[in-house]
């Protein structure tokens, strides 16, 4: 991690924060590009005295309609991929948005900071909101002050996220800059993105110009976190790919998007670069190279995918461990918050 950000000559001692949705349909691609992002930098942080916190965000995911019954499955099902993937509350705290209210406290705060013309260029809200944006919801709309708020209720100084997110916390220093400057303090950090790298982005099985999605129409193109020994080993079996044999250097996949993919979950999951797989696999055809990866994949994934579905028969361990993590949150939100609140001038 770079050194810790500074403002003012101030400098903000190091805190990671991250969120995602449960909005259902966690994919490889939440592991690599994010979940496993998170373990690493949770490892990377033991013993430093440095917090991780790893939050389920689900007052972002009621920005858009959920229902109640899949809100709650959703918000389980995350925790327990988190928790399946290494992050382990003894290290990390893992909470839900909802149970610390002092997210949507300063949320609040931070909806009259932001501007308008802010928020309506971020991207995200135009893709979400679509043509029809007088009957998006005033959520959607603010979802980035509230983003700001989970980060600097922290003091956060490192955000793990994916490259669509950068806009987000590039909104965050913009809101706590803004407020330092108006209210003439040095309070909030100027927090950094970490974004994940190109090697992470992990594209559709059945095209490989598409981003692998839980929303394809088709089971086919992803592998869900959730996904059986079998599923993972058929999915990839079936992956869409060209009649060519691998090459041994990184240019021979250029304009051959399926293969590179398979070639970049492979290394990912091996924690290896493309060349050193390359360099092992080239010249191989993929009937010998689609079972390398697969059973790669199984071994990797497969013992997630148990233990999820382990984690979702005893809820209540899911939300005792949320429940625990979300006072530890609280811990370090509340005396920001009050600070906060002094620094606008109201009233304790
Ligand atoms: N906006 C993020 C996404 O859609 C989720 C999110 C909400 C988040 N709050 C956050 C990510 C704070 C990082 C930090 O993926």
């Amino acid at each position: 991690m770079s050194d810790a950000p500074q403002q003012n000559g101030t400098a903000f001692p190091p805190r990671v924060f991250s969120g995602i949705q449960p909005s259902g349909g966690l994919t490889l691609g939440n592991y690599l590009g994010a979940i496993r992002r998170f373990v690493n930098m949770q490892e990377a942080n033991q013993g430093k005295g440095i917090e991780t916190l790893y939050c389920m965000v689900d007052q972002h995911a009621i920005t858009v309609p959920q229902s109640p019954a899949d809100l709650t499955r959703n918000t389980r099902e995350l925790a327990a991929g988190y928790i399946a993937a290494g992050l382990d509350p003894a290290k990390s705290i893992l909470f839900n948005q909802s149970q610390v209210a002092e997210h949507a406290q300063l949320g609040w705060i931070f909806n009259c900071v932001a501007r308008m013309g802010w928020m309506q260029r971020m991207t995200q809200w135009k893709d979400k909101a679509g043509k029809n944006t007088q009957n998006a919801s005033l959520g959607l709309f603010a979802y980035p002050a509230l983003m700001a708020a989970d980060i600097l209720v922290y003091h956060a100084t490192h955000v793990p996220v994916g490259e669509d997110q950068k806009q987000h916390v590039e909104l965050t220093r913009d809101i706590a800059a803004k407020f330092n400057h108006d209210y003439g303090v040095d309070f909030f950090p100027m927090t950094e993105p970490v974004i994940e790298g190109a090697a992470t982005r992990v594209m559709s099985l059945r095209d490989g110009s598409k981003k692998m999605s839980k929303s394809d129409p088709s089971d086919a193109s992803r592998i869900n976190m959730t996904d059986d020994a079998d599923a993972i080993a058929q999915k990839i079996r079936k992956a869409r790919t060209d009649p060519d044999a691998l090459p041994s250097e990184v240019e021979g996949l250029k304009d051959r998007a399926e293969a590179r993919n398979l070639v970049n979950i492979y290394a990912a999951l091996d924690n290896r670069t493309v060349d050193q797989v390359l360099s092992e696999v080239g010249g191989k055809q993929f009937s010998e190279f689609k079972p390398m990866l697969a059973d790669l994949a199984v071994a990797r994934l497969s013992p997630i995918s148990t233990e999820m579905a382990r984690l979702m028969q005893t809820p209540d361990e899911i939300d005792t461990i949320l429940r625990s993590g979300a006072e530890r949150a609280r811990a370090i939100a509340a005396p920001i918050l009050q600070q906060t609140y002094d620094i606008v001038g109201m009233i304790r």
